[in-house]
């Protein structure tokens, strides 16, 4: 085996908020922001990972759909996955290498589409399977594809139900019981590989778990399978990765299965700590505590926060408070600390919230390092992934726009958005026009 390398020698954290440079004062807000070089860094770091364990990594897009930067991704990876029609059509557009697609349910005009030019097709079922067989059998005639079944472990470590696809009652991947029956009414031929996915942003230890479940009710399917794809949520990139116990699992694994080509599909660990979101404040109010109000919004903009929920990283930007051309981040304050008087006679702590009339609108609550001013810009940390993907315009709110920090080039705007990204989701803005 190569030389497994470190995720500790990515670059580092002081060296990722360091990205932070004046010049974001020059940008207009909402902006995300997404630092190449950064997500260069992941990239050739995944690279080296999946030649070191000779695995393929594909790129999950429903993390990050950037898709200027796709050709840089496609340079590292050996191909992307793809959640149903629409980011498959953008695969084929935009990502050179194979293309996987998943989708818990297919409509048939859907597979007629995709089974046109993905090369790796997974079902969430015998049944859709079956329906759609007549048409993979014609397809496969023109052009070479895989067919694979997701099934489920039914064993995940993720604590949030929100994000646990092998909690109970889960719809996403087929369960033993359900394959057993499954086989033993359709067989499996024409079934190439299968596929598992269980984790959400975690360790080797986790996928030590999973795959020990999986073996153990599936064993019997594994060894006429050509591939395996372990899904994603594996947090390749963060820098507590167990890399030499991966290299373990797998070295065990392929003791028994050694024919397996092993997929991993990551979202997260492309884009981790790659991107941010800058803002502006608007207002200060004042409520028992002090309440500063952003451009940005946490229902909008980074859903996230309020649905694992989580409160991200920020920095204000000031030059005064950048230490050995660091900047000082605010330290975020737990909603039961603010609660506390003490806490809240502090100085500098704000609560965060965008101006949507959503009372839960709220990013999170900070200790900054002076008194909050209008128009003082803050960045949010860690913003290239799903955030930019699942944005809305609820209440009107604009969209950010999308711009790249290029090492040594600096920014450059890439989509600016306007009143009619809001007004064209809603309606036939063509048939108003004239
Ligand atoms: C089937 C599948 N593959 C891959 C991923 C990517 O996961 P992550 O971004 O956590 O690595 C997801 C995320 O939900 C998924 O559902």
């Amino acid at each position: 085996m190569r030389q497994l390398p470190n995720p500790k020698k990515l670059l580092s954290q002081q060296t990722r908020t360091s990205g932070i440079k004046p010049a974001f004062h020059t940008i207009e807000t909402p902006a995300y922001v997404f630092d190449l070089e950064l997500l260069t860094d992941n990239l050739k770091y995944l690279d080296q990972l999946a030649k070191a364990l000779d695995v393929k990594i594909i790129f999950a897009q429903k993390s990050y759909s950037y898709y200027s930067t796709y050709p840089l991704i496609s340079k590292y990876l050996s191909g992307s996955t793809a959640s149903g029609l629409y980011e498959a059509l953008l695969a084929k557009e935009e990502f050179p290498g194979e293309i996987h697609v998943y989708s818990p349910a297919y409509k048939t005009d859907e597979i007629r589409q995709l089974l046109e030019f993905v090369d790796f097709i997974y079902f969430n079922s015998f049944a859709q399977w079956q329906k759609y067989l007549d048409l993979i059998n014609q397809a496969k005639k023109a052009r070479k594809i895989q067919v694979g079944l997701r099934v489920n472990p039914e064993y995940s470590a993720t604590e949030h139900d929100l994000y646990n696809p092998a909690g109970r009652f889960s719809r996403l991947g087929i369960t033993a019981q359900a394959f057993e029956q499954g086989v033993a009414e359709y067989g499996l031929e024409g079934i190439d590989g299968l596929h598992f996915h269980a984790l959400c942003q975690e360790n080797a230890d986790s996928l030590a778990k999973v795959l020990t479940n999986f073996e153990n009710k599936f064993s019997a399917y594994i060894k006429p399978m050509s591939w395996l794809n372990f899904g994603g949520g594996h947090h390749f990139t963060e820098a507590n990765y167990q890399v030499d116990l991966l290299a373990d699992i797998l070295r065990n694994f392929r003791l028994k299965y050694p024919a397996q080509t092993i997929y991993f599909e990551p979202g997260e660990a492309i884009s981790l700590d790659a991107g941010y979101l800058v803002c502006e404040i608007l207002d200060i109010v004042q409520n028992e505590i002090k309440i500063a109000i952003v451009d940005t919004s946490a229902t909008c903009h980074m859903p996230d926060v309020l649905e694992m929920p989580y409160t991200p990283r920020v920095f204000l930007l000031d030059e005064q408070y950048c230490e050995d051309d660091y900047y000082i981040e605010a330290e975020i304050i737990d909603d039961e600390l603010l609660k506390e008087q003490t806490i809240i006679k502090m100085d500098n702590i704000y609560r965060l919230g965008g101006p949507t009339c959503l009372a839960g609108d709220i990013i999170g609550n900070y200790k900054f390092p002076r008194p909050l001013r209008l128009n003082d810009r803050l960045v949010f940390c860690d913003m290239a992934l799903y955030a930019h993907v699942k944005t809305n315009t609820f209440n009107g709110m604009p969209l950010p726009n999308l711009v790249t920090l290029k090492s040594g080039e600096g920014f450059e705007v890439e989509r600016e958005a306007t009143y009619f990204d809001f007004k064209n989701r809603l309606g036939n803005m063509t048939s108003r026009q004239d």
